[in-house]
Formats: C-alpha cells, sequence, structure tokens
C-alpha cells in the first residue's frame, strides 16, 4: 500500500528497476554544474567547498545584534543574515505610532544609516556577504548598507550579498507589503537595474517558497508558486527593458527545508531542472548563470514544538540533512528552542554546530548529488517536477502569478492544504512526538531570552538625536528629488541613495514613496 507524500503523490514500499524504465538520465539529469542542472547549481558542489552557514539573526537595537553577529562569526557562520524587526519591515521609522511595543521584537531596529553603521561595526563587508530580509524597503536597507561599505573603503563590486526583495510571496503569505503591485514590481526592476549597474555581485531577490511552506504550502505548491513568482519578476524585468541575461545570474530563490527528508531532496532537485528549463527554453537565455537555480534553505519554523524542545534538535538535523542531499547553496538551522522565543547564545551555536557536523563529521560532503540514480528519489522528483508544473500551468490560465494573487488563489490553495495537516494533526493520523503521541505528563521548565523592553526608548533617543543633528533642508531636497524620481520613470535608487546619505530614515523615505504610490489594500478574504 503506497503511503501519500506531502504533496499527495504516492511513495511505494519498494521501488525497481521498471521505476526508471525508459527514462534519460542524460536530459533528465545532465553532469552536476550542467544543464538542467538537476545535480546541482555547480560542478564540484560541497567536494570544492560547503555550504554557506549563514544563520538568520537580528533583535533590540543595532549594537546588541551587532554583538550576535560577531559572535556568531567567532562560533564559525560563513555568512550574515539579518532580520529586521516589523516597523523596519513595513518602512515606518521606530518613533512612529505604528511601531508602538514592536521596536526590536521580532529583528533589530534599523531607521538611519547611523544605525547601520552600527549593526557592521567592526564587520569588514568586502570579507562578509550579508542576506537581509527586507522586502518591500529593501531598496533603503540596500543602499544604507552600500553606504556604510563605502565609509569601510569597500569597492561596490566587491560586495557580495542578497536583498529579498520578493514582495509577490508578501502578498500571499507573509504580509509585509507597502505599495501597491505595480510601483512594488517597478521598484523591484530599479533595484535589479541599479545593481547591475553598480553592485554586480549582489543578489538582487531571494525569491521565496519558505513563507508559503510555514503558511501551509506542500513541497509541490511551494516551488510552483515560488517560481511562478520568478517568472513574473522575469517578466517585469524584461518590460522593463533589462535584456534576461543582464539580470537572470544574480536572481536567487529561497525554501523550506521539511523533515521529510526524502520529498525534500526529490523538490530541490526538481525545483533545478523547472527553473533550467523556463529560463532556457522559455525566456531564451543564454548565459548558463541564467538558467542556475541558487538557493538557501531554512530548517521549518512550523516543525518546531513548545512540548520537549530537545526533540527539535533531532528534526532540524534531518532537515538540515535534506537541504544538504538536496544541493542547497546556504543554510540556516532552527534553534531547538524557538518555538519559544529568540534563540538563546547556547542555541544559536547549537544551531550552527549542527551544519558544522553535517559539513565535517559525515561524508555528505564527499561526493556530489549522492541520490543520482536512485529509483525513488528520481521517480520522486519526476512526480514532483509534474505535479508543481500543474499549478504553474494553472497560474498560466489565471493571468500569471501577479493575476492570481489578486484573485488570492495561492492563498486559497495554500489554506486548503494547511487545512488538511492541521486534520491530521488534531486526528493524531500525522504524528508529531511529544505533541499528539509520546508526551510528557509534566514539561519541563524553560527560560526563555528576553527583549529589554527599554529598547524602544532608546531607538527613539538615538531616532531624536539623529533629526536634530542632521542637515534637514538637505534632507527635504532629497526626498522632494526621490518623489519627483517616482512620479516619473528614473531609476528610484539614485536619489534615494543621496536621501539616505543625509541621514533621511526609512520612515520618510518610505513616506515620501506613500505619498506618490499609496499603500496596497489586500482584496477581500477569498
Ligand atoms: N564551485 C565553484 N564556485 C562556488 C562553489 C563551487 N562548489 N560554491 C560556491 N561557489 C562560489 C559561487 O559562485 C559564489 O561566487 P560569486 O558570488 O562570484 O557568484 C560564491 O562562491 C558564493 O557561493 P554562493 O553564491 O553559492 O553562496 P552564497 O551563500 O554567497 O549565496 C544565495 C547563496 C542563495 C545565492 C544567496 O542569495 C543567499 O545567500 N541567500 C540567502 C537568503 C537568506 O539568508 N534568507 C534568509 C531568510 S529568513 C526569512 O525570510 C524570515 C524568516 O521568517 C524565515
Amino acid at each position: 500500500m503506497a503511503r501519500e507524500s506531502e504533496s499527495g503523490l504516492p511513495i511505494e514500499p519498494v521501488y525497481g528497476p521498471d521505476a526508471l524504465a525508459g527514462w534519460d538520465p542524460a536530459a533528465e539529469l545532465g553532469e552536476p554544474g550542467g544543464y538542467p542542472f538537476t545535480r546541482g547549481v555547480y560542478p564540484s558542489m560541497y567536494t570544492g567547498r560547503p555550504w554557506t552557514m549563514r544563520q538568520y539573526a537580528g533583535f533590540g537595537t543595532a549594537a546588541e545584534s551587532n554583538a550576535r553577529y560577531r559572535r556568531l562569526i567567532a562560533h564559525g557562520t560563513t555568512g550574515l543574515s539579518v532580520a529586521f524587526d516589523l516597523p523596519t519591515q513595513m518602512g515606518h521609522d521606530s518613533d512612529a505610532p505604528l511601531a508602538r511595543g514592536e521596536v526590536g521584537r521580532v529583528g533589530v531596529a534599523v531607521d538611519s544609516v547611523e544605525d547601520m553603521r552600527v549593526l557592521f561595526a567592526g564587520i569588514p563587508l568586502d570579507r562578509v556577504s550579508t542576506s537581509m530580509t527586507i522586502n518591500a524597503p529593501a531598496a533603503p536597507l540596500l543602499l544604507m548598507y552600500q553606504l556604510v561599505a563605502e565609509e569601510q573603503g569597500v569597492a561596490a563590486e566587491k560586495l557580495t550579498g542578497t536583498v529579498q526583495n520578493d514582495v509577490l510571496k508578501e502578498y500571499i503569505a507573509r504580509g509585509t507589503y507597502i505599495f501597491p503591485p505595480e510601483p512594488s514590481l517597478r521598484l523591484t526592476a530599479d533595484v535589479f537595474r541599479y545593481c547591475r549597474a553598480e553592485l554586480p555581485r549582489w543578489n538582487t531577490i531571494s525569491i521565496s517558497g519558505y513563507h508559503m511552506a510555514e503558511a501551509g504550502a506542500s513541497p509541490a505548491q511551494e516551488i510552483a508558486f515560488t517560481l511562478a513568482d520568478g517568472i513574473a519578476y522575469v517578466r517585469t524585468a524584461l518590460a522593463a527593458g533589462m535584456d534576461v541575461d543582464d539580470f537572470a545570474p544574480r536572481l536567487s530563490f529561497f525554501f523550506v527545508a521539511r523533515t521529510t527528508l526524502l520529498e525534500e531532496v526529490a523538490k530541490f532537485r526538481a525545483a533545478r531542472r523547472i527553473w533550467a528549463r523556463v529560463m532556457r527554453e522559455g525566456f531564451g537565455a543564454r548565459d548558463p548563470k541564467s538558467w542556475m537555480l541558487r538557493f538557501h534553505t531554512q530548517t521549518a519554523g512550523v516543525a518546531l514544538t513548545a512540548q520537549q524542545p530537545e526533540v527539535n534538535l533531532v528534526r532540524v538535523a534531518v532537515q538540515g540533512l535534506a537541504a544538504v542531499l538536496g544541493g542547497t547553496q546556504s543554510l540556516h538551522t532552527n534553534a531547538f528552542d524557538e518555538a519559544l522565543a529568540l534563540p538563546t547564545d547556547t542555541s544559536a551555536r547549537l544551531a550552527l554546530r549542527t551544519q558544522q557536523v553535517l559539513a565535517y563529521e559525515t561524508d555528505v560532503t564527499a561526493t556530489v548529488d549522492p541520490f543520482a540514480g536512485s529509483y525513488a528519489v528520481e521517480r520522486m522528483t519526476d512526480g514532483i517536477e509534474a505535479a508543481a508544473r500543474l499549478l504553474m500551468d494553472r497560474v498560466e490560465e489565471l493571468g500569471g502569478a501577479v493575476a492570481a494573487i489578486e484573485r488570492g488563489y495561492q492563498k486559497g490553495e495554500i489554506e486548503q492544504n494547511a487545512y488538511r495537516i492541521a486534520r491530521e494533526t488534531d486526528s493524531g493520523e500525522r504524528v508529531v512526538v511529544g505533541v499528539n503521541r509520546f508526551r510528557l505528563d509534566a514539561e519541563e521548565p524553560y527560560e526563555p531570552l528576553r527583549v529589554d523592553p527599554a529598547v524602544e526608548a532608546r531607538q527613539t533617543q538615538r531616532l531624536a538625536a539623529l533629526r536634530a543633528a542632521r542637515d534637514q533642508p538637505a534632507v527635504d531636497s532629497a526626498l522632494a528629488a526621490l518623489k519627483r524620481a517616482a512620479e516619473g520613470d528614473d531609476n528610484v535608487l539614485p536619489p534615494m541613495k543621496e536621501a539616505l546619505r543625509e541621514r533621511a530614515t526609512v520612515g520618510e523615505v518610505c513616506g515620501a514613496l506613500r505619498e506618490v504610490w499609496g499603500s496596497h489594500r489586500p482584496p477581500d478574504a477569498y
């Protein structure tokens, strides 16, 4: 009796040679680092260089987060990943009424270039790649990072990192959007064009499926809706007059790693093959770097339990292994206590050590794509590819990702799957160790890390001092120039950079754009 996978596909109890009858490895796999990249984006993969160990972190003020980054670097992390607080992500300053109670809570508060300078104090920006989980205000945060790099004397062409900059998934699953879809996509294209000209090694977008998965998407839905968003971004940049090979090599992706390891490995391999064919066959991209789906993975936050939290260490290790066997370029492993609170220094270090055990104590870095040719995993890869293609075709029938979003299609599909998962968990059909089976009579006490509530007062004092010290007429003039660019077709990033250099704040920059573009109002619930 076949078991059903997370994508609703059969997993046979036994696979044999007939599973791959007529299957053409040359066409379906190619060589590692070669089209269609099923086996991985680089010829040598981890035999050449382990994936980037990139732990997502940020809380409180820039000084507190800077200390956490320096400790993570000391423990061996090889990439930084900034978590911003909600006011920053929504383009509001820490002293805005809407920011009350959120400053520094789920991430670091960054209002100005002065905060960005503190955030990276003592960290050489030519020697680290930094990911910033910032979407609607990705442009101002990127520009402040570049301004700080300039102050450090780092040449723009050396600067490496990523802004998430993926507003479409915010409309689907995460919610930190500001502007309506059309100006949001214009701003995305402006970032692409600016980076092409000024920051050639910067990854301009991290097209994300993670948050859809966390909202309940199946693996097939996760890659289908993410790649459909990717197609919408490619079309946007082409419509803005860019050549596909001018921006596609710097697109990147972000997926989840669930505990269902075999299907997750198949999911990553299928996603690479679909994207390679979409870019070469669909958009006629000629540069092999345009065909490569490079991605970051985070282990599944929703799989973490508050009950017996130490059991999460095992889940994260399995999920991290799935991402590595699936060929991820960059990985964040969750801390075991994150279902309870922000990670402590100890739990954050343990999360990183999990990656280091995978990289240095196992043999999974000794050979590329070890599941290649596996009866089971190749069948599962084909199965997920077919299921994802059907969903992508449906999005196309609805007029593409933006039109489908405006009809609530992706959100509706994900919510239905989330309901199925919840029903199966409640019935016990879906086992969650420690929660609906193998429970303890009494949970042991746990002391979480708490963010100092005085953070908000300290941050708003910094902001008041910044506003008092800056050249206000220069700020006003720079913001007026930004608004003029937003009203026209010129790229908004150059005037935005000058405003930020004059210490305009994130809230003021986004406020200027809101005055021109308005704010997005979601369609009625589907
Ligand atoms: N052979 C040859 N070259 C290799 C190689 C190999 N085996 N391995 C790596 N390299 C090279 C690469 O070509 C690259 O060189 P380049 O920059 O000149 O092209 C360099 O080494 C770095 O390698 P990668 O680019 O593969 O790895 P990075 O870690 O630098 O980049 C990425 C990975 C996916 C492309 C990038 O976009 C990235 O880092 N993304 C991270 C996104 C992230 O951290 N998101 C966090 C989200 S958290 C969130 O959303 C909120 C919460 O709610 C979940």
